[in-house]
């Protein structure tokens, strides 16, 4: 076996590294396969690094040797917004929170949200005049949280609390985005600068909002058809446990599915905007798809397995601006990766933005071509080359959920519209826990004929 001394990273003990991280974490993770290869290792203070950009280590992490790893630093300190959520908790917690969860996400129950999907994207559209030019980053926040929300509570929760919850939810993200990406969060959290104090209120707002609607809905939970009833009535089989959700669990639970539910599918869709406007020809063949396939009433679930290529160009959106960029684990104790040894605690990076990007699994790598997902799929491409919800035990339970969502609101509102760029030059990318355009995404709005 090969030493992990074979392997190589940035020199040092960290403190260059670590400002190049704080200067712009992105480009660090596209630099260090360029420089380093498909396995990299460093030095970050007391961390050891290991950066992976080979398909079938990225499949060795997520897939046969998950449980050999937990997850990252991040999402460790996510705990502090998402607490014992799907999301951050490990085993056996999360295996038994999983089971309890699927339910929920079946297909039976996502197709049952479609109608709500479509009503939101509708509004939303309405809410856009021709000519207008508006914040796609913003227009498609507020349609992700309304979906969302709407899908696991019901109706119980009216535009006017919604759009409250928004604004907590954006004091809590703009606070989390450096609670959570910061090294010194943990530090940071305990002094109560103005930003500090508004997380905190808001995140009790928030705990206060889930935990009112939660408590009106536990004695008709049986007849009703949200995700929250769903949780309310989950009971886990396993033997010796025939317990449901505690309200603490049931908090956690909600605020993950608040925020895993929206800030990604969010993103999705401002960047498939983008990438349609960028590329005329996509956009005409989406357009007439869209009029071959469709009626005149709403779009519905049972239209979506004809819209093949809107999907395609979901997908290669999803290639290309992954809206989780890239995941972080730590090796629970000594692994072996690639024939190298890791020791336990090791922090182990996997870049979905580099790695969907790479050449050799995807000719012509940076060109948005749907078309590579209408074939059946190349053999010769590794599994671990495209892996936008993650693989494995830890994959995305919202990924159906999101690709109906996705596909519902795309066509409904490409339909009636095209957008046009309002600025010119590259988009710059902001990529924190999410990746987004820099400052938003202006674009006009064009009703189409
Ligand atoms: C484009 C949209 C989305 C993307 C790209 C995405 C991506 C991901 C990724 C990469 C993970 C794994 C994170 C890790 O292991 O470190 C994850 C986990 C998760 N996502 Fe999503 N997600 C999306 C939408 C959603 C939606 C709409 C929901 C819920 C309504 C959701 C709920 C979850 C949950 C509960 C987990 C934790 C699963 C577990 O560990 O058992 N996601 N997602």
């Amino acid at each position: 076996m090969a030493t992990a001394a074979a392997l190589t990273g940035p020199p040092g003990i960290g403190l260059r590294t670590f400002r190049a991280l704080a200067r712009d974490e992105l480009a660090f993770f596209i630099d260090i396969p360029r420089r380093y290869g498909d396995l990299a290792r460093f030095r970050l203070g007391p961390y050891v690094w290991y950066v992976v950009n080979d398909p079938t280590l990225v499949e060795d992490v997520l897939v046969h040797d998950a449980a050999g790893y937990t997850k990252g630093l991040a999402l460790q300190r996510a705990r502090l917004l998402l607490g014992d959520g799907l999301i951050t908790s490990e085993d056996p917690l999360h295996a038994r929170q999983r089971r309890l969860a699927a339910p929920a996400f079946s297909p039976r129950r996502i197709a049952g949200y479609g109608a709500t999907m479509t009503a939101a994207a509708t509004a939303a559209g309405d809410r856009w005049d021709d000519g207008a030019t508006v914040d796609v980053a913003r227009d498609m926040t507020r349609l992700t949280l309304e979906i969302v929300m709407t899908a696991l509570f019901g109706a119980d929760v009216d535009a006017a609390t919604s759009d409250r919850v928004g604004r907590s939810l954006t004091d809590v993200l703009e606070a989390f985005d450096l609670l959570v990406t910061n090294p010194l969060g943990p530090v940071v959290q305990h002094v109560p600068t103005r930003r500090v104090r508004r997380f905190r209120a808001a995140r009790a707002e928030l705990d206060a909002f889930i935990a009112r609607v939660a408590a009106a809905r536990r004695h008709d939970a049986a007849t009703r058809d949200d995700l929250l009833s769903a949780y309310l009535t989950a009971r886990d089989g396993a033997p010796g446990d025939d317990g449901g959700m505690s309200d603490a669990l049931l908090r956690d639970e909600l605020m993950t599915l608040i925020l895993a539910g929206h800030e990604t599918t969010t993103n999705w869709l401002t960047w498939t905007w983008l990438a349609l406007a960028e590329n005329r020809a996509v956009e005409a063949r989406v357009h007439e798809e869209l009029a071959r396939e469709l009626g005149d009433g709403p779009v519905t679930v049972e239209d979506l397995p004809r819209l093949r290529y809107s999907a395609a160009v979901l997908e290669e959106a999803l290639r290309l601006y992954p809206p989780v960029w890239g995941i972080g684990r730590r090796a629970r104790d000594d692994r072996v990766l690639g024939g190298h040894h890791v020791p336990a605690g090791s922090i182990v990076t996997l870049c979905q933005y580099t790695v969907q990007r790479d050449p050799r699994w995807w000719p012509d790598a940076e060109r948005f071509e749907p078309e590579r997902w209408l074939g059946s799929r190349d053999p010769s491409r590794p599994r671990g080359a495209f892996f936008p919800f993650a693989d494995g035990p830890r994959s995305c339970l919202g990924a159906r959920f999101a690709r109906t969502e996705a596909l519902l609101a795309l066509a409904t509102l490409a339909r009636r519209f095209r957008l046009r760029r309002a600025t010119s030059g590259p988009v710059a990318f902001d990529a924190k826990i999410t990746l987004r355009p820099r400052g938003g995404l202006p674009m006009r709005v064009e009703a189409r004929g």
